[in-house]
């Protein structure tokens, strides 16, 4: 490289490193809704926190085929490949001790109607279907009505 050259090609990695630091320091967009309008105190308002429900009794299903919700905390009920928590106090074996209600018979057969001695892969992960019950009032009106034959 000669001379020239390299005063040319430093002139050029200054200009460059002078762009970068110049676009790095320009605000990030705002953020606009799809037609283009700013959503107001998108950058400002931060998530609730998570809302714990105290245990209480189930609230009864609207459907017999619904999975029922949970009654209880589940924050510490861990589910891992190796461990299931929540078969801790819901297997079989364990729900004359512990109280609760025991898996349903339908959670041992598998995707294709093998029914096995132990809970079944598919219904491995409880929280998939069930969730946390929440004493939440319908966001819209709505006529809705529980399902025949499940008696209430
Ligand atoms: C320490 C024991 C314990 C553990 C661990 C536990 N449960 Fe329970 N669960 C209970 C008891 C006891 C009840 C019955 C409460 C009642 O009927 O008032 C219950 C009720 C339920 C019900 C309602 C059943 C029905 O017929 O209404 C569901 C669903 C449930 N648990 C799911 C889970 C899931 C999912 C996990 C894991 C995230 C879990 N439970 C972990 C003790 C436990
Ligand atoms: C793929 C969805 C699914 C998964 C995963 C699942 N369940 Fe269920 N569960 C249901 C449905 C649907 C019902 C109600 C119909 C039935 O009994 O199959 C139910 C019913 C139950 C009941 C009530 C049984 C009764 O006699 O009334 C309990 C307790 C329960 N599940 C616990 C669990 C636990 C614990 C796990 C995890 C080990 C789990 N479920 C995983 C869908 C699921």
């Amino acid at each position: 490289m000669n001379t020239t050259s390299r005063l040319f090609s430093s002139a050029v990695l200054a200009v460059f490193l002078a762009l970068t630091s110049l676009t790095s320091a320009v605000a990030e967009p705002k953020l606009k809704s799809l037609r283009g309008s700013e959503i107001q105190g998108a950058d400002t308002e931060s998530a609730d926190p998570f809302k714990s429900e105290k245990d209480r009794a189930p609230i009864e299903r609207n459907y017999v085929q619904q999975p029922p919700l949970i009654p209880h905390k589940v924050e510490t009920y861990t589910v891992t490949k190796n461990f299931n928590k929540c078969m801790d106090c819901h297997a079989w074996t364990r729900y004359k001790e512990t109280g609760a209600t025991k898996v349903s018979l339908t959670h041992f057969k598998t995707r294709d109607g093998q029914e096995l001695s132990n809970i079944s892969p598919r219904r491995y992960f409880c929280m998939q279907c069930h969730v946390p019950q929440a004493d939440a009032k319908p966001l819209v009106g709505n006529r809705f009505q529980a399902a025949e034959g499940i008696g209430h």
